[in-house]
């Protein structure tokens, strides 16, 4: 190899290094000249049959290096362009609108629960819970309901084995639960919500299923007039500060005194309307204080321990609150329902 050799190599080797696009091409060209089998690979093992050992070592070198060097510069050029093309494909417009996440909302009925559960929490109330398929015993037997008690009638319900067990009809049976727990001796504080059956026809205003939340306290002292202050502490929650609150005796079998709790109608503030059947009044929950013989049968000593119950319809509390009609609102799954409460809230 001459000199005029060598240059026209590197004459070809610069046009060749023109043409490359890419980086592939760039390192293919690469193995083609470099590579084991490369041309100048091939042009230094020459060397051995060279004349003038020194002189085409050193052209073989400059070749070499002139490749090289516009290797060198070529890759750096095509890294950076091909970073560049990256970046702008994956360029993010931020002034797109964002795609819209979807959130959920609480149930109203859950959400109501727990209102309910962190009310009487802050009166230093336990919440527990009982199972909703319960037995006779203590759905009907410890609460004063013995067989063939005719207000056993008013809470038909859906009986599983016999006449044994059965689902729960109310949720009172977590009363004889937790008095039968406390032994006797413990005073009790609870608030038992769930969910309650019973053999009811499906209309607006009842189901077959619905949730209540049951209250109990035993102690030393406790007397109707706790009651009453408890519940008005309830409704002025509930319902707001003027809401005022007025028991009406009744009966239950659980409870001696029975009555029914009332507030004086938020909407019309017993002017009458129809949410309160032009009375001005509605009723909210059963009540009274815990029949001795309850007491008695669930291990407390009567002339000792004395206590206060309610049950409030948890459906309707809801209803009421939030302006629902309809108390299957709460069981189709239309989740537009939920939506509509929550901006009612806000
Ligand atoms: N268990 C009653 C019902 O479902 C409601 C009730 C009334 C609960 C009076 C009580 C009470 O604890 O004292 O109709």
């Amino acid at each position: 190899m001459n000199e005029e050799k060598a240059k026209k190599i590197m004459e070809e080797i610069s046009q060749r290094f023109e043409h490359i696009t890419d980086l592939k091409e760039l390192i293919d060209y690469k193995v083609e000249q470099l590579g084991k089998k490369g041309k100048i690979t091939t042009l230094q093992a020459g060397i051995k049959d060279a004349v003038d050992k020194k002189e085409y070592g050193k052209l073989v070198n400059t070749v070499k290096n002139h490749f090289n060097e516009i290797y060198e510069a070529k890759m750096k050029l095509l890294e950076e362009f091909e970073l560049k093309k990256k970046l702008e494909s994956e360029k993010i417009d931020i002034t797109l609108p964002a795609t819209k996440v979807r959130t959920g909302s609480p149930n109203i009925l859950e959400k109501t629960v727990e209102d309910m559960e962190n009310l009487f929490m802050s009166l230093g109330y336990d919440v527990v819970e009982g199972p909703e398929i319960e037995e006779d015993l203590y759905n009907f037997e410890l609460l004063n309901l013995p067989k063939g008690h005719p207000a056993r009638d008013s809470q038909d319900t859906f009986y599983l084995e016999g006449d044994k067990i059965l689902l729960r009809s109310h949720t009172s049976p977590v009363q004889a639960r937790t008095m039968l727990e406390g032994k006797g001796e413990k005073p009790i504080r609870v608030v038992c919500p769930g969910k309650t059956y019973r053999r009811d026809d499906d209309d607006a205003t009842h189901s077959h299923n619905f949730m209540q939340i049951e209250g109990l306290l035993v102690d030393k002292r406790a007397t109707l007039a706790d009651l009453k202050g408890t519940f008005d502490v309830v409704a002025k929650h509930l319902f707001g500060d003027d809401c005022i609150t007025r028991f009406r005796p009744s009966y239950y079998p659980f409870t001696e005194p029975s009555v029914e709790t009332d507030i004086s109608c938020f909407k019309c503030k017993g002017e009458g309307c129809p949410i309160c059947k032009n009375t001005g009044w509605i009723t909210i929950s059963g009540a009274g204080v815990v029949h001795p013989n309850v007491l008695k049968m669930c291990g407390y000593d009567p002339s000792i321990w004395h206590g206060f119950a309610f049950g409030f319809g948890l459906e309707r509390i809801a209803m009421l609150k939030y302006g629902i009609n309809d108390i299957r609102t709460f069981y189709n799954t239309d989740l537009r329902e939920s939506k509509v409460f929550d901006r009612r809230e806000d």
